[in-house]
């Protein structure tokens, strides 16, 4: 695991963005996994602003995103496809018909999760997949447990992970309990990846998850065992190690 040490957010979304950007130029048609949340939202940004000044070119690429909550229509401003339009989509030349997230609203949770995997297996694989970091370790929404699941599936969330996203809608009761979400397989099977983290209240599972055992009480833990995992962690989520 490469760990790339930056000042601050702003810096950890630079060093992203540079690295997606590299990716992008080296294979154009490239397939990039994508990830919602507030930590991406700078590498977003970033990828637009040199977008916009014409130093990157997003026609060729297509992407797959991470995960999706079950239940919410796609207009709803909380759903991980508003979510991607608003932050990337809209704002850079992709082909949207290149975009891919897990369809929170098909209620057939084995139709949904079968049609996903393979259609990111009919991709030929991810080349760069991008990720943040849960409070719990979670990754996705790969929530701690007794055995790692594999492939994409649907989840139930955990209360923790319900209470840490209930600020983003009215009370905790509108946030779904159910997302679909690309397994660790699913997530291990990616070429590269680059995961993200910010902030203090990280601190301590930046800690547990890279420099601890490996197991599924912690699911980012897993990543200790991929050939080539980049992190990008600001001071204060390092600063425990
Ligand atoms: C959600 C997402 C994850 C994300 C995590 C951390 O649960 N499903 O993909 O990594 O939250 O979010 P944040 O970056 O806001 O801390």
């Amino acid at each position: 695991m490469r760990i790339y040490k930056a000042k601050d957010y702003k810096d950890m979304s630079r060093k992203a963005a540079n690295i997606i950007s590299a990716q992008v130029t080296m294979k154009p048609d490239c397939t990039l996994g994508l990830a919602t949340g507030s930590t991406p939202i700078g590498t977003y940004d970033q990828l637009v602003e040199w977008y916009e000044k014409g130093d990157i070119d997003f026609s060729e690429v297509t992407t797959v995103n991470l995960d999706e909550y079950k239940g919410l229509p796609r207009e709803n401003d909380q759903s991980y496809y508003y979510f991607m339009h608003e932050h990337f989509f809209d704002r850079v030349n992709i082909d949207v018909s290149h975009t891919n997230l897990p369809d929170g609203t098909n209620p057939d949770e084995d139709a949904e999760c079968a049609r996903y995997e393979e259609l990111i297996h009919s991709l030929g694989g991810v080349d760069l997949q991008l990720l943040g970091l849960g409070h719990n370790g979670h990754i996705g929404f790969n929530e701690p447990g007794e055995f790692f699941e594999k492939e994409t599936h649907c989840v139930q969330l955990q209360e923790s992970t319900i209470e840490a996203n209930k600020r983003f809608f009215a009370s905790a009761d509108e946030v779904p309990k159910k997302a679909y979400t690309m397994g660790i397989k699913t997530i291990m099977q990616a070429k590269k990846i680059l995961l993200l983290v910010s902030g203090a209240d990280k601190a301590e599972i930046v800690k547990t998850a890279f420099f601890g055992p490996v197991t599924p009480a912690v699911p980012a833990s897993i990543l200790q065992m991929h050939s080539d995992v980049t992190l990008v962690v600001d001071e204060a989520a390092y600063s425990k190690i």
